[in-house]
């Protein structure tokens, strides 16, 4: 299979290491499990609750399996915890998924949000659902997926796509993954990015052969063998950096019925 990942032959890509890190574990538990910002409703819940919607939106009434790919600290896997009898968790990252294992074992979990400068606030999170045992949290990559990773009512890749070495292989992967009548959910924002994915294998936001082609035509393309699009629409998102200093994202949220 050809890689759409950092592992591999590769060395590992400069974007992935930013994953790695005591900042990024912290600001990422932050965005999953902190208090809500500037009134942007929690995204990875928003995230779930979207997919789940379109699932039943595509008439299927399957809730045996699903699958969170990209999961990072593991919020939405908890989530969709609450509508499937398993949900298979898979992160790059070793330290999102060890922190997302430490919560399930634990029931909580500590970090540090920046505020300014050196100085930071505690916080702590609970366990958001009382099903957590239904989630197998993994380390693995999304192009590289074991083959019993299959058979799934839905997956969901939120904010994956454009942290790929070459999504359009992800997505060729993912299809056969997915039953009959199941659904692939997908958010992204969009932003290529070369530390992540070569610029030639973007699925949009560049001019091939003289047009400018959108992410959403190039995903469009990438997908329409095996999915027909059921839903498509926006879904804002805040990274907090620090007590003044906000990422604030409109992510799109497709949803692709397996034909
Ligand atoms: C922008 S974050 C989004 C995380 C989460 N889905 C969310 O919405 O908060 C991208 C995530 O994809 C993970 N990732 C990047 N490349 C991956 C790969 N090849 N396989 C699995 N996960 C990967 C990163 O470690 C990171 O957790």
């Amino acid at each position: 299979m050809s890689g759409c990942s950092p592992s591999g032959s590769r060395p590992l890509a400069e974007g992935a290491r930013l994953y790695e890190t005591d900042r990024s574990v912290a600001e990422y538990l932050e965005f999953h499990y902190g208090p809500e910002c500037l009134g942007v409703p929690n995204f990875p819940a928003a995230c779930a609750e979207a997919a789940v919607a379109a699932a039943l939106r595509a008439g299927h009434a399957g809730r045996a399996r699903c699958l969170d790919v990209g999961c990072a600290v593991g919020r939405s896997s908890f989530e969709l915890a609450r509508h499937f009898l398993h949900v298979d968790a898979i992160d790059f990252s070793h330290r999102f998924i060890e922190a997302a294992l430490r919560l399930a074992r634990d029931g909580g979990i500590f970090w540090h949000a920046p505020t300014e400068g050196l100085l930071s606030v505690e916080r702590a999170a609970s366990l958001p659902s009382v099903a957590a045992e239904r989630v197998r949290f993994l380390q693995g990559d999304a192009c590289n997926l074991a083959a019993d990773l299959t058979r799934y009512d839905l997956v969901l890749a939120a904010n994956l796509i454009d942290r790929l070495h070459d999504p359009a292989a992800f997505l060729a992967d993912i299809a056969a993954r997915i039953v009959p009548g199941g659904v692939l959910a997908i958010t992204s924002p969009y932003t290529w990015l070369e530390a992540y994915t070569p610029p030639e294998k973007w699925l949009g936001g560049r001019i091939v052969e003289g047009r400018a082609v959108s992410s959403l035509e190039g995903l469009t393309a990438a997908v329409a063998g095996p999915f027909e699009l059921i839903e498509r629409r926006d879904i804002p998102f805040v990274i907090r950096e620090t007590a003044r200093k906000h990422q604030h994202t409109i992510a799109e949220f497709t949803a692709w019925r397996r034909r």
